[in-house]
């Protein structure tokens, strides 16, 4: 079974991951074909660790969420869905939009440190 501190690990290096991949492809000329994998499949066990994370610190896949982590999903599925489209369909914005990214990111860590309710 995977403890707490290994689903941690795997998260936030996969958020480091994500980051990294969608950036070089943003900054890249071309299609970067590896990069659009190594982003997806960060993007995927982000949400996997997270879900993993979430059982371990007591919160039910069924029952309601605290707010920090609808927050934070609606984030992750925010930055996974949009960012592919727009390096595809607006090349021009996606730096802009990895501003966007970061000021997103920066609000998830904040969201996840002091887990405020509303
Ligand atoms: C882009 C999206 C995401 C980013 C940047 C992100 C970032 C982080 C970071 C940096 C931490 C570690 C905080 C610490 O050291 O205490 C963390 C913890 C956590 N994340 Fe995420 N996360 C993302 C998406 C998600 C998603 C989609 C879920 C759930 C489905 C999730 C659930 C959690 C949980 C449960 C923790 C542990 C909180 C605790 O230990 O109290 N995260 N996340």
């Amino acid at each position: 079974m995977i403890n707490y501190e290994i689903y941690k690990m795997i998260h936030v290096f996969m958020v480091v991951i994500m980051f990294t991949y969608f950036g070089i492809q943003i900054y890249a000329k071309d299609k970067v074909k590896m990069a659009a994998m190594w982003s997806g499949i960060a993007s995927l066990l982000i949400l996997v660790s997270g879900m993993g994370l979430l059982a371990r610190i007591g919160v039910s896949h069924t029952e309601g969420w605290p707010f920090w982590v609808i927050f934070k999903l609606g984030v992750w599925t925010l930055i996974t869905i949009a960012t592919p489209i727009i390096i595809k369909r607006a090349k021009g914005f996606s730096k802009n939009w990895l501003y966007v990214m970061f000021l997103m990111l920066l609000t998830v860590i904040y969201m996840v440190q002091y887990k405020p309710e509303f």
